[in-house]
């Protein structure tokens, strides 16, 4: 399958068999990533720019981990460092960096920003999250379930929390992989109209089943995966007293992970904030958090070696 010179911006405009291909290609190179050959180097001679407005720790780390074993060089370009920080346009910026890098990843604040860059690029750009979506995410999260639970299709995931970027991309990638998705969300913070709409179309082709509730029991009642992400994003800070209010009864716990499967997973894409899943579940033989974020560097080493020209 080739994805050479395709940008990532969700999973929107990945069929499922583009979806499933990347896995696989995720799960070839974690099996050498070991004993990685050091005279097969895909990407020598190639680079990365890395444009992040926002933290990051595993992104940042498996993107420039990626980068460094596939043979290519990653730049990183926080706003603090470039002319996008201090008023260039994202119009200019993407043209200066497609006539000097291989590719883009950027992490922004606003969604129409990777979408402007991917207008004046004539390189791949891979959202590295926006408010929207958080593809490179939702592959990891995808790969970690299938190596937990066998498979993907037919599994119930649960959604506790807010209806944003990750969930959003959750939404989409595991209705277009055959998983049903229960996203239980305080009133107000539900998925965008679009987004449920989207998930919903693409459900209709593999027979998924999408549900938004307010009632955290029932989106759980029966799950095999229950996920959540923190109440607070960032960029949200100044709203950190209404969130935390608003999602009080949205905490995964014990309690309500009881409504599971008994062979339930628990997964948080991190930084774990201590305020929407306890100690206990997180802490817990449930939760398979870490080998979610290691795979952050499989999937991404996939995606890289198969979009950068
Ligand atoms: N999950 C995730 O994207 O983590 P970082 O913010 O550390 O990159
Ligand atoms: N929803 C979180 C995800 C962090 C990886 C945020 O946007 O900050």
């Amino acid at each position: 399958m080739d994805l050479k010179g395709r940008s990532l911006l969700s999973l929107v405009d990945y069929t499922a068999e583009e979806i499933r291909f990347l896995l696989d290609e995720s799960k070839r190179l974690k099996a050498k990533f070991k004993a990685f050959e050091r005279n097969e180097l895909p990407l020598e001679g190639l680079t990365l720019g890395m444009i992040f407005q926002k933290r990051s720790t595993r992104t940042r780390v498996s993107t420039e981990v990626a980068m460094y074993y596939l043979g290519g060089h990653a730049l990183f370009l926080s706003s603090a460092d470039i002319q996008l920080g201090s008023g260039e346009t994202i119009k200019d910026t993407s043209r200066v960096l497609s006539r000097m890098v291989d590719g883009v990843l950027a992490r922004v604040y606003a969604h129409e920003d990777v979408e402007e860059l991917v207008k004046y690029s004539t390189v791949p750009i891979i959202n590295a999250l926006s408010d929207k979506y958080h593809p490179l995410q939702i592959l990891a999260d995808l790969l970690t379930i299938e190596e937990h639970k066998g498979r993907l299709e037919g599994l119930k995931l649960a959604w506790v929390g807010d209806g944003n970027n990750v969930c959003n991309s959750l939404m989409i990638g595991c209705a277009k992989m055959g998983m049903d998705v229960s996203v239980a969300t305080p009133k107000g913070y539900e998925p965008s109209n679009d987004t449920i709409a989207l998930a919903e179309e693409f459900a209709d082709v593999t027979g998924a089943n999408i549900t938004i509730t307010s009632n955290a029991v029932s989106a759980v009642t029966d799950a095999d995966i229950v996920v959540t992400d923190t109440f607070i994003s960032m960029g949200e800070e100044d709203q950190e007293k209404a969130k935390l209010a608003a999602f009080n009864d949205y905490i995964v716990t014990e309690e309500l992970c009881s409504n599971a499967k008994s062979d339930y997973v628990f997964m948080h894409c991190l930084p774990y904030k201590h305020k929407e899943a306890t100690e206990e579940v997180f802490e817990s033989d449930h939760s398979i958090v870490f080998d979610e974020a290691e795979n952050r560097l499989h999937t991404v080493m996939a995606v890289l070696n198969n979009l950068l020209r």
